[in-house]
């Protein structure tokens, strides 16, 4: 069975092919960056508007397949910015109403974690998602991915990205954040905040933000609020790692990019004898593939609405703020737990 994912929760418009056994036949995406400013859900829609049709084109290409070759059509109902998502939904009705096959809206956080676990091998890992829009540390138990801890406020990625606006850097900040604390070992003392096992860092940014504008050099900020944010990312993922007993973490997100980040995860990991995973960027960050390669899970798992009827065209509505632990996990072994 070949499944084409269709991917557009934020400003990236991903297309993705996948067969049944787990063969990733082609990926293409298309990020939007404004010149200035965040993103507007309205302009991430329109990217998408115009970018899907030409990014399944290509895929099919890369593919070597025609559109009479596509036996279901995946694509993520969220969570995500509501224009983006109806965008994107109604492109992937009208592609499997066209070629009258299956369509499976998936969940995007869930996407993360099987793309990680096809691609890197692991088997029953706790992952740690961090992206722009999205921080959480998710471990299977009971069924469903269940969310160990989570932000509060804004997402690891937001922080860093709003901060390095702020202050001149450009978008996205991440990379150049990272570039600039690599020059400097002077920590500033920022607010470290984890409470029980959720992160919230709209504290620490305002705190960044006013340590650059009362004269302290921007490296040393970079530098301190990378350690910070990092810190506390690591403390809730250790936290949960002995929690749930898992002997597996996966890193997933486009904050994995991150060098410190990886480096601070992987030294935890290795004290409690875990090991460490992480797919390669192409699939850290949003892409289709991902929607793909779950839609084929769930609808091999004949999959079924809440009315317990059969899935079909009429289950595809966006939920805007749709939770990893609202969706069951059929395709995965009881946990041990
Ligand atoms: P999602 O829809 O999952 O929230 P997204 O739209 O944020 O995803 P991603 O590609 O997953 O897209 O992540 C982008 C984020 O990753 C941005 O916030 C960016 O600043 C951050 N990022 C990229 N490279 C780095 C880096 N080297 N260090 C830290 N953060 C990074
Ligand atoms: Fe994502």
């Amino acid at each position: 069975m070949i499944c084409i994912g269709l991917e557009g929760t934020a400003e990236k418009t991903g297309v993705g092919i996948v067969d049944s056994e787990g063969n990733i036949l082609a990926l293409q995406g298309r990020a939007l960056l404004p010149e200035k400013g965040g993103i507007h859900p309205r302009e991430a829609a329109e990217h998408h508007a115009q970018n899907l049709v030409p990014l399944i084109k290509k895929s099919l290409e890369e593919a070597d397949l025609g559109l009479t070759d596509l036996d279901m059509v995946a694509f993520a109902r969220g969570p995500g910015l509501g224009p983006a998502l109806r965008t994107v939904a109604t492109a992937a009705r009208s592609l499997a109403l066209s070629l009258n096959v299956p369509i499976v809206g998936v969940n995007h956080c869930i996407g993360h974690i099987e793309i990680g676990r096809l691609t890197t091998g692991c088997q029953d890992p706790l992952t740690l998602y961090v992206s722009g829009g999205n921080t959480q540390v998710t471990a299977f138990d009971s069924g469903r991915y269940q969310i160990f801890g989570e932000t509060l406020d804004i997402a690891i990625g937001n922080c860093l990205d709003q901060f390095a606006r702020t202050v001149g850097l450009g978008h996205p900040g991440g990379p150049r954040v990272e570039e600039l604390a690599l020059t400097s070992d002077n920590y500033l003392k920022l607010p470290y905040t984890v409470k029980g096992m959720d992160l919230s860092f709209s504290g620490l940014l305002t705190a960044a933000i006013r340590k650059y504008e009362s004269g302290a050099r921007l490296e040393d900020v970079c530098y301190s609020l990378q350690e910070t944010a990092f810190a506390m990312l690591v403390e809730v993922t250790e936290r949960a790692l002995a929690h749930s007993k898992k002997s597996e973490v996966l890193l997933v997100g486009g904050v994995a990019a991150n060098q410190r980040l990886r480096q601070m995860l992987e030294v935890m990991t290795q004290e409690h004898y875990a090991d460490f995973f992480m797919p390669e960027m192409r699939y850290c960050g949003d892409n289709g593939a991902m929607n793909a390669w779950l839609g084929l899970l769930m609808h091999q798992k004949g999959l079924k609405n809440q009315q317990g009827r059969k899935n079909d065209i009429t289950d595809t509505q966006v939920i805007q703020r749709y939770r990893t632990d609202q969706v069951d996990v059929p395709w995965m072994k009881k946990s041990a737990r």
